[in-house]
């Protein structure tokens, strides 16, 4: 049996957001989304069996919050009830990147904690069953399983079994890129589920939402395939800007966006009027993300850099998908 497990995934950020789900238990999303998987940020997550029963999460090396262990330990409940074997693992898992602040680190964490805890429990899965796991850590974790450029499927069964990730384009496929403006590193006010459960019930503009998701995402993937970057780009702010629209109209209104963040987007559209083709997103958060190609990246990093406000930008790039490693054998997802 293997010893020790070390899995490393990277975050992602979408371009057609996921924001409602039509279960919360198992994490369906109502509708389909599109990311790209971001290298530098990523998550690096060892494994092994305790001597007892219970579970020890270390975060940063630090013994984590009751909470966090609490929702580590329900996860790895699963892959006890798969695998028949009941041990108590010892997890230690750390972040390049901060926790809790709208740079999806939930994404990274749940799926390298699914692919580790798989290995380690010896339980078999494909690519798509991993990510249909890697869903009932956090939605967005399913994204992360899978390299490059990344369709999530909404799925139709009760089971989930067919909502699952799947690479639509390897990271070689397109050089494009991610500038992530780092406005604060504190934690969210309001936690993904409470906020999308709320936009779903007391958001009148919820169901227009949803519905002008399916047809984003079916455009994104093409847009992604025929590399046409004006088109992604559109499709990416108009997302993002939507998914804040349907979640400002709830009551009490969800508001993540600051004034750094809105100032932020009007920078990208007075890039693009000087011919610099750069497209604002932004998720549950306040951080503002610039989408642009390889070539314009430095200049435009360059200004977001001195922008008021921006404490910090980081510089992502496609990435691959999640990776494995056991004292014997190397995996790694492209
Ligand atoms: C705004 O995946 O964090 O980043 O499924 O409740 O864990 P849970 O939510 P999570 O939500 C991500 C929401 C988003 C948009 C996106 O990444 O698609």
């Amino acid at each position: 049996m293997t010893s020790e497990v070390k899995a490393r995934a990277h975050a992602n950020v979408a371009l057609v957001k996921y924001f409602g789900k039509r279960d919360v238990p198992l994490n369906l999303p109502a509708a389909p989304s599109v990311s790209m998987t971001l290298s530098p940020l990523n998550t690096e997550t060892v494994l092994s069996f305790a001597d007892g029963v219970d579970d020890q999460v270390l975060l940063a090396d630090v013994p984590a919050e009751e909470k966090f262990s609490r929702r580590i330990s329900k996860y790895l409940n699963i892959f006890r009830d798969l695998s028949g074997n009941h041990r108590g693992v010892r997890v230690t898992t750390s972040n390049n990147f901060p926790t809790a602040a709208g740079l999806a680190s939930s994404a990274s964490g749940f799926a390298a904690l699914a692919a580790g805890a798989a290995r380690l429990f010896d339980v078999n899965m494909d690519i798509a069953q991993l990510s249909a796991m890697a869903r009932r850590g956090s939605g967005s974790a399913a994204r992360s399983v899978c390299g490059g450029y990344v369709l999530w499927h909404r799925g139709e069964k009760n089971d989930g079994t067919d909502s699952f990730a799947e690479s639509v384009a390897p990271p070689e496929h397109w050089d494009l890129r991610i500038l992530v403006g780092v406005t604060t590193t504190g934690p969210k006010e309001i936690g993904s589920t409470v906020a999308m459960e709320r936009t779903r019930t007391e958001s009148p503009y919820y169901n227009a939402w949803i519905k002008s998701a399916h047809g984003a995402a079916k455009e994104a993937v093409d847009a992604i395939l025929k590399k046409d970057f004006e088109k992604l780009g559109d499709i990416t702010e108009h997302s993002a800007l939507a998914m804040h629209a349907a979640m400002m109209a709830a009551a009490p209104p969800i508001v993540f966006l600051k004034g750094t963040t809105l100032d932020v987007f009007h920078l990208a559209r007075s890039l693009r009027k000087e011919g610099t083709a750069a497209y604002f997103t932004c998720d549950a958060g306040p951080q503002p993300k610039l989408l642009c190609q390889a070539k314009d990246a430095d200049i435009i990093a360059r200004q977001l850099r001195a922008f008021p406000g921006i404490k910090d930008v980081i510089h992502c790039a496609p990435a691959e998908g999640v990776r494995v490693e056991t004292n014997t054998t190397t995996y790694c997802e492209k």
